[in-house]
C-alpha cells in the first residue's frame, strides 16, 4: 500500500502528523528518526516527513539516516525536521534570542517560481493559497501546478527555540514569521520542503491544506487506506507474529482494551486468546458484570476474571495520601497480575498483548522516537511481567499508532458493543482517586452509585457524547443539612464533566443549568448520605482531570 513514512524525532505531535494524514485516506507509518532507511522499509514509501523534536539539532538532536538525501523521495521536513536537512546539507542553525511559541504570524510571498523545481514549487506553494480548499486539494491535486499561487499572511503555530541562520545551498526562503525568522523553505532543484511550524496542530491556519498539498500535489499519493484495510493488516500481522502461541490481554474494561480483545478474538483461534481482568473493587456500577457480558458476545472463552476487592480494600485502608494510595494499588495490581497469570499456567512462548494507544505512549515518555520527553508518568504502562515480557520480544502493542477516536472506530468495525465504544476514559486506580481521603467499601457504594445516576443522567440528556469525560468525586467533608425536620450531616459529592480531544488538556463542559440542577436533586434524593452536590469549574491547566 502507498504510504507517507514520518520519521519521528520524539515531538509531541508526531502522532497527530500521522493522523492527519490518514485522515486524508493515506497510510503512514511511524519510526524512529534514526532509523537505518532499509530497501524493505523504503517500499511502497511516497514521501518522507521529518518530524519536530524537542531536542536541538547541534546537541545531541538524532541523526538521520542520510539517504534520505539520495533516495529521490520527496521530504517535508516540520520544525526540527526542517532544522535537521539544513544543517545535513551545508546551512546553519542557531538558538533563537528568544523561544517562539504558539500563534504566530506567517507572510509566504507570491514570486514567479523559476525554478528547475518549478511544478512541485508550485504546487506547494497552493496550499497557501487562501482561493484553494482542501476539497479541491483532496479531490484534484494536479491542476494545483498549473495555478498561480498567491502571497498570504496567515497565524501559524510554532514551538522553537532554533531558527535557521543561513540555509543550507539549493534553498530558498519563501516565508518568513512574524519576527523575521525562515518559516518556509523550498529547494530550488529537489522536491524538498521545510516549514518552521506545525501544520498537523488545529490551531495552525491552513495547517491541514498545507499537509495534503505535499502528500497529493508533490508526493502523487493515493487515496486508498481505510480503517478496514488497516484492520486486515494488523490482523495479518498478529496472526503471523503469534502463529500457534498462547497470548495473554489485561483486560480494563474500558475501550482500549476491549477492542484490542476483539482485535485478538476475531484475528486467532478463540482458544488461543486468554483475557484477564481483575476487579478491583475500584470499578464502576455493574463493570464486570458488563465486561464478562461484552466480551463472551466478541466470543471470548478463557476469560480470567479475578475477584480482589477484599485485598485492594484492605491494602487501602488508614491510607489518605493520594501518592500512597496510588502507589498501594499500582504495587498490589501487579502482585495479583504476577500470582494469577502464574496460575494460568501459561508456557514461556505466550505474548502478552496490551491495548497501548500512541498517547499512551507519549504521555509515559516513551514515544516512537527515542528522545520523546517525559510529560506524564503516571499511565500503566509497564510492571515487571510486562518489562520481562518485553526482554524476549513478546510484548505485542497493536493500537499503538491510534488515536482514541481512531480505536472507537476500530471498535465499531469489530462489533464491539456501542455502550464500550463510546465510554468515557476511566483511570487504572478507579474510584479510589474520586475518593478523596481513606476509600472504604462503604465510600465505594455510595460514590458508585450516584456516579451511575449521573452518567446515565448524561445519556438520557443527550448530553454524554458531547463530553470527553464526566465523573462523580466524593469529598472527605460532610455539610449540614435538612432532611426532613432533622438536621443531618451528608457527604458532599462534586461532579465534572470536561471536553478535551486527548485529555492532555481539558475545558470545563458548560453544563446547562436546567439539567445540572435536576441531575443534583436527583442524586440527593435518591442517595440519601449525599448531602450536598457542586459542580467543578476548574480547567486543566490549572488543574488536572482527576482530583488525586
Ligand atoms: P489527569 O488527572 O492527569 O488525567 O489530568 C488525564 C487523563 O488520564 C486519566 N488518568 C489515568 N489513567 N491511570 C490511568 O490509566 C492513572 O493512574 C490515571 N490518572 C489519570 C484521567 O482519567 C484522564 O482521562
Amino acid at each position: 500500500m502507498e504510504k507517507i513514512l514520518i520519521l519521528d524525532f520524539g515531538s509531541q505531535t508526531t502522532a497527530l502528523i500521522g493522523r492527519r494524514i490518514r485522515e486524508f485516506g493515506v497510510y503512514t507509518e511511524i519510526i524512529s528518526g534514526d532509523t537505518p532507511l532499509t530497501d524493505v522499509i523504503l517500499r511502497d514509501v511516497r514521501g518522507i516527513i521529518l518530524s519536530g523534536s524537542p531536542e536541538s539539532v547541534y546537541a545531541d538532536g538524532a541523526a538521520v539516516d542520510r539517504r534520505i538525501y539520495n533516495c529521490g523521495l520527496p521530504l517535508m521536513g516540520i520544525c526540527y525536521g526542517l532544522q535537521r536537512m539544513n544543517a545535513d546539507l551545508g546551512g546553519l542553525v542557531e538558538p533563537l534570542p528568544r523561544h517562539e511559541y504558539g500563534g504566530v504570524e506567517v507572510t509566504v510571498r507570491n514570486e514567479k517560481w523559476e525554478i528547475g523545481n518549478g511544478k512541485n514549487t508550485a504546487c506547494f506553494l497552493n496550499g497557501f493559497n487562501p482561493e484553494i480548499s482542501l476539497d479541491d486539494i483532496l479531490n484534484n491535486a494536479p491542476h494545483l501546478s498549473t495555478l498561480t499561487p498567491q502571497s498570504l499572511t496567515f497565524t501559524a503555530w510554532f514551538s522553537h527555540g532554533d531558527t535557521l541562520t543561513q540555509l543550507a545551498p539549493g534553498f530558498r526562503q519563501i516565508g518568513t514569521s512574524a519576527i523575521g525568522f525562515p518559516a518556509v523553505i523550498v529547494h530550488e532543484e529537489k522536491p524538498w520542503f521545510g516549514v518552521q511550524f506545525h501544520p498537523e496542530v488545529s490551531h495552525c491556519q491552513r495547517g491541514s491544506e498545507i499537509l495534503a498539498v505535499f502528500v497529493f500535489g508533490v508526493c502523487n499519493t493515493e487515496r486508498n487506506w481505510t480503517m478496514e484495510r488497516y484492520v486486515e493488516e494488523v490482523r495479518t500481522n498478529l496472526s503471523q507474529r503469534i502463529g500457534a502461541n498462547s497470548v495473554l490481554l489485561l483486560i480494563s474494561g474500558g475501550v482500549d482494551s476491549t477492542v484490542a480483545g476483539a482485535l485478538l478474538l476475531k484475528t486467532l483461534p478463540v482458544e488461543q486468546v486468554h483475557l484477564m481482568y481483575v476487579d478491583t473493587g475500584l470499578m464502576r456500577k455493574d463493570e464486570t458484570a458488563s465486561v464478562k457480558k461484552v466480551l463472551e458476545r466478541l466470543g471470548a472463552k478463557h476469560l480470567h476474571i479475578v475477584y480482589a476487592e477484599r485485598e485492594f480494600l484492605a491494602a487501602l485502608k488508614g491510607k489518605e495520601d493520594p501518592e500512597t494510595k496510588r502507589k498501594t494499588i499500582g504495587d498490589l495490581f501487579i502482585t495479583v497480575q504476577e500470582r494469577e497469570v502464574a496460575k494460568l499456567g501459561l508456557s514461556d512462548t505466550y505474548f502478552l498483548v496490551q491495548g497501548t494507544l500512541y498517547t499512551d505512549l507519549i504521555e509515559s515518555g516513551k514515544g516512537v522516537g527515542k528522545k520523546a520527553h517525559i510529560i506524564k508518568s503516571h499511565h500503566n504502562v509497564g510492571s515487571p511481567l510486562v518489562d520481562a515480557k518485553r526482554k524476549t520480544g513478546r510484548v505485542i502493542e497493536p493500537l499503538d499508532c491510534l488515536y482514541k477516536d481512531e480505536v472507537r472506530k476500530l471498535g465499531r468495525l469489530l462489533g464491539v458493543d456501542e455502550e464500550v465504544v463510546r465510554r468515557h476514559p476511566f483511570p487504572g486506580p478507579g474510584l479510589a482517586i474520586r475518593i478523596l481521603g481513606e476509600v472504604t467499601k462503604e465510600k465505594c457504594g455510595i460514590l458508585r452509585e450516584a456516579d451511575a445516576i449521573f452518567i446515565e443522567e448524561l445519556k438520557r440528556r443527550g448530553l454524554y457524547d458531547e463530553i470527553w469525560q464526566a465523573f462523580s468525586v466524593l469529598l472527605p467533608v460532610r455539610s449540614v443539612g435538612v432532611a426532613g425536620d432533622s438536621r443531618k450531616y451528608g457527604y458532599v459529592l462534586a461532579l465534572r464533566a470536561i471536553t478535551s480531544s486527548d485529555g492532555m488538556t481539558a475545558d470545563v463542559f458548560p453544563f446547562p443549568s436546567k439539567d445540572l440542577l435536576e441531575i443534583s436533586t436527583l442524586i440527593t434524593n435518591t442517595e440519601s448520605e449525599i448531602g450536598r452536590v457542586v459542580y467543578d469549574v476548574s480547567s486543566k491547566p490549572p488543574a488536572t482531570i482527576e482530583w488525586e
